[in-house]
């Protein structure tokens, strides 16, 4: 698989010149309402005083440092406000390899493309993990797989696209693997309010000097625009506390520092927004999978149940997840979803579909049609 181009634009842009109404479930960008404390925080920010509009700290407003370290049970020196998840993702994978303890990414298979592409653009040797069907890693194949090349193992739970939530005991195990190997464990958690199982439990909670923890508050709070993310890097006292340091210095000379009123909106939105706001949004959710995996159901297709994230994978008789049948989808049934081969091998007769959209039971009236 050729990760370098991420498809993802490839089939937005197909099915924005489509010439039919198309249903879009392409992309992870949550349809729903931002916390109305966040709406509030930035039309507050707009009337203050001139300085508000210079650069904040390169790590991050100190308040919001604090209140992500309070919520994650770390001491704020840990935390690293970033670009997004994917900034955070970036630093804690490159500076994995830069230190020089091996230069080997352990990914799974199926993989968020962006963790291929990265490793790409890094030049560092990759090796695919399987999973099985519903999207859970052994630890196992990893202990197998790992080595003292390894210079990071990359996982994410609730996962995109399996929908799998790992339990504790995976991660625990990772970590000790990554700890072995004078690796790290780089868990990107930015699912973590979509977990429907309960049983999501943070690599944080596993006191190791050898995991990052990489998240955002895009999809929670339904601000992929904003660009508000995090890494919980290990402590500073303690072995890998480099990791920290360089992470700090790549952030300011590649982006500076992140955005003064995203991040002053974020807090706002992280102090104020009452529990209701994520537990609606997951409700919804929950739905929206029910209705689409009925209708999967019907049509006699195989289909993977998520536990968290918002993403269902699905299995057509004799119409392989390729790029070429996605955009048959888009033309013949008005819908729009991810070949499976974009997030490798063992899912290549899959595709993808985001519930993004309030147009999901639409969805599901279309592929049925389609596929009758
Ligand atoms: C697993 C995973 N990590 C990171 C990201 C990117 O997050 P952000 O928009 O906060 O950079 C996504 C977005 O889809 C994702 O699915």
């Amino acid at each position: 698989m050729d990760y370098e181009t991420p498809q993802f634009f490839r089939v937005m842009q197909y099915a924005a010149r489509a010439e039919r109404d198309v249903v879009d479930m392409v992309s992870g960008s949550p349809d729903w309402e931002p916390p109305e404390t966040l709406r509030e925080g930035l039309r507050e920010y707009a009337d203050r005083e001139a300085d508000a509009f210079a650069y904040p700290p390169s790590i991050g407003l100190t308040p919001l440092r604090e209140g992500i370290a309070e919520r994650r049970g770390v001491d704020r020196s840990r935390v690293l406000v970033t670009n997004g998840a994917g900034e955070a993702n970036h630093l804690a994978m490159t500076e994995a390899i830069d230190r020089g303890s091996g230069r080997e990414i352990l990914l799974t298979d199926p993989v968020y493309p962006y963790y291929a592409g990265r490793a790409n653009l890094l030049d560092a040797p990759t090796h695919y993990l399987p999973v099985d069907h519903d999207g859970q890693l052994d630890p196992a194949v990893v202990r197998e797989a790992a080595s003292d090349e390894t210079a990071v193992i990359v996982v994410n739970s609730p996962n995109n696209p399996t929908g799998a939530v790992y339990p504790a005991e995976t991660l625990a195990e990772l970590a000790a693997i990554a700890e072995k190997h004078d690796a790290v464990l780089v868990s990107d958690e930015v699912y973590d309010h979509f977990d429907y199982t309960g049983a999501f439990e943070s690599a944080l909670a596993h006191d190791s000097d050898h995991v990052v923890v990489t998240n955002a508050f895009s999809k929670s709070m339904a601000v992929t625009g904003l660009r508000v993310g995090y890494a919980v890097f290990p402590p500073e006292d303690g072995p890998m506390s480099d990791l920290l340091d360089a992470a700090r210095t790549r952030h300011m000379l590649s982006v500076v520092a992140g955005s003064h009123p995203a991040q002053f909106a974020v807090l706002r939105a992280l102090q104020e927004t009452p529990p209701d706001y994520y537990e609606d949004n997951r409700a919804l959710l929950r739905e929206r999978i029910r209705t689409f995996t009925d209708a999967l159901d019907a049509a006699g297709a195989d289909y993977t149940t998520p536990g968290g994230s918002f993403y269902v994978m699905a299995r057509f008789e004799g119409f392989p997840g390729t790029m070429a049948n996605v955009q048959r989808l888009v033309d013949e049934a008005g819908v729009a979803g991810m070949p499976g081969e974009a997030f490798g091998e063992s899912r290549a007769d899959w595709f993808r579909f985001a519930l993004v959209t309030p147009r999901v039971e639409e969805a599901t009236n279309r592929l049925a049609t389609f596929f009758e």
